[in-house]
């Protein structure tokens, strides 16, 4: 049986993901800032993704599991409808330390996990508002933060390549979440479903890629 670890799993799109990886036979580690306040699927790990003494006792725990896809979905948004006259420092920071720093710190730490799996994927929920192409203004901290995470897992692909290591990052569509908001264009069921089947269908040395949740790629 495939293990995932899946982070912001304990609402939204990260949550979806872990159930429909758990109805598919996976085991799944649900990676959640406070498990006891969430009901995980799967087997809980407390998580703070922005919080180098939290991953380091993660990956202690995990010492020596394999992990065959290691999902870094967890994310937050800051800046929404907020003016140039608005932004803070502070807050851009805090956008770079979760959307773009956390995920490839838990990488490194968690890399012999994947390594040692035998699926060995990395998949990162990105947004299309860090397509450099597609950007159509606004949002100066989230946009960033998304484009420098597709940065850093486009040198991370590269890297980790020769070890047999796919990594793809996806944008999940406007999804009727707590960010996305009510208004949104679709479920949290149809877009984690979309990105499970790109991840899933994913063909032995395709690594780097950006995606849709429904498969069609994206410009960066
Ligand atoms: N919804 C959309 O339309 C949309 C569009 C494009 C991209 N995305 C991306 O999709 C991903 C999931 O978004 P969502 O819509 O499901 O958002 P959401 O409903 O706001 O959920 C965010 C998740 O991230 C977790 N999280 C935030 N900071 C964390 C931290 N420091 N450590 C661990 N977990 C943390 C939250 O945990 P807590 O419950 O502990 O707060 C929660 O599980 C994000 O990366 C987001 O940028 C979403």
């Amino acid at each position: 049986m495939p293990t995932i670890l899946i982070t912001g799993a304990s609402r939204g799109i990260g949550r979806r993901l872990a159930e429909l990886y758990s109805a598919g036979g996976w085991e799944v580690i649900s990676a959640c800032r406070n498990p006891a306040g969430c009901d995980p699927v799967g087997e809980p790990l407390a998580l703070d993704v922005g919080d180098a003494g939290s991953i380091a006792a993660a990956a202690k725990a995990l010492s020596g599991r394999s992990i065959d896809v290691l999902w870094n979905n967890a994310g937050i948004y800051i800046d929404k409808g907020q003016a140039l006259k608005d932004l803070r420092a502070e807050d851009w920071l805090e956008s770079f330390r979760i959307n773009t720093i956390a995920p490839i710190m838990l990488c490194r730490a968690l890399l012999e996990n994947v390594a040692a799996s035998g699926l060995r994927k990395l998949a990162f929920t990105t947004s299309k508002m860090g397509s450099v192409a597609l950007n159509s203004g606004g949002a100066y901290e989230y946009r960033s933060s998304k484009a420098a995470l597709n940065m850093a897992v486009s040198s991370l692909a590269q890297e980790l390549a020769p070890r047999g290591i796919r990594t793809v990052v996806l944008h999940p569509g406007w999804v009727r979440t707590d960010m996305g908001g009510a208004g949104a264009d679709i479920d949290t069921t149809q877009s984690a479903a979309g990105m499970k089947s790109v991840v899933d269908g994913l063909a032995a040395g395709q690594t780097g890629q950006f995606f849709n949740y429904d498969g069609k790629e994206l410009p960066w």
